[in-house]
């Protein structure tokens, strides 16, 4: 895994949209994989104003976002659609079509899931992964387990994200949707390159255990270790505890 170490959240946005910025120069037609959360808030914030300035251009990409919440749709401000479209998908011209997010409000979840499997596999997989981390070592919404699905799933959320999430949901986790699908570990790990954004002295535990520790399925971000090209780009708070 390669470390970047940044001197600030900005820097960390900085660097993560120039790296889409190299990609999208060399490889118009690329493929991502999009987090949402707070930590790429500021990279798309970057994205958006590079894109108005002509710097990158989005119009031949598609993306596939990670997760999305069970039950709500666009319309909901909390729902992952409405965030993409706010942050990113409506300021640098990503059509409904090329922008993948999961149908919180299909009537089947479980299909839902096996159809997004399938149109990554259309688009011919995903050429960059750009992930943020949850406290508790999720990634996505791959929650600490005893055991983790490999493809794009349904999952029962665990308390810590719902209060993560809420937020968007009057600030009361009861109202964050008790579940949500996600790609699983393996449709991560099949992206040809991965970027991990940390950001704050919150997450620097998890960051030292992700690098350093064992492979488990109770910290789904240790399976980053599995793969060759992985670029954890953070801050030095998230650093701080890295030996
Ligand atoms: C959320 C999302 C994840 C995200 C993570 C961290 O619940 N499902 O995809 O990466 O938690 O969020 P934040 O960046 O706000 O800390």
């Amino acid at each position: 895994m390669i470390i970047s170490l940044c001197d600030s959240p900005q820097d960390v946005a900085d660097l993560a949209a120039q790296r889409v910025a190299d990609l999208l120069h060399d490889t118009p037609r690329a493929v991502l994989g999009l987090p949402t959360g707070r930590t790429p808030i500021r990279m798309y914030e970057e994205l958006a104003t590079r894109a108005s300035d002509g710097e990158v251009d989005f119009s031949q990409a598609t993306s596939f976002n990670l997760d999305e919440f069970v039950g709500i749709g666009v319309s909901h401000p909390g729902s992952y659609r409405a965030y993409m479209k706010g942050h990113l998908f409506d300021r640098v011209g990503i059509t409904e079509a090329r922008g993948h997010v999961l149908d919180g409000l299909a009537a089947d979840p479980d299909a839902e899931c096996a159809r997004f499997e399938e149109a990554i596999e259309a688009a011919g997989g995903i050429d960059l992964m750009i992930l943020g981390l949850g406290a508790n070592g999720h990634i996505g919404f791959n929650e600490p387990d005893a055991t983790l699905q490999a493809r794009t799933h349904r999952v029962t959320l665990l308390e810590p994200s719902r209060k993560a999430n809420a937020e968007f949901f009057d600030g009361d986790p009861s109202r964050v949707p008790a579940e949500a699908m996600t790609m699983g570990m393996g449709t991560i790990l099949k992206a040809r390159r991965i970027l991990l954004l940390v950001t704050g002295s919150s997450k620097a535990a998890t960051v030292a255990a992700l690098i350093t520790g064992p492979v488990t399925t109770q910290l789904p971000a240790s399976f980053l270790q599995l793969h060759a090209d992985v670029e954890l780009i953070c801050d030095t708070e998230a650093a701080a505890q890295i030996r």
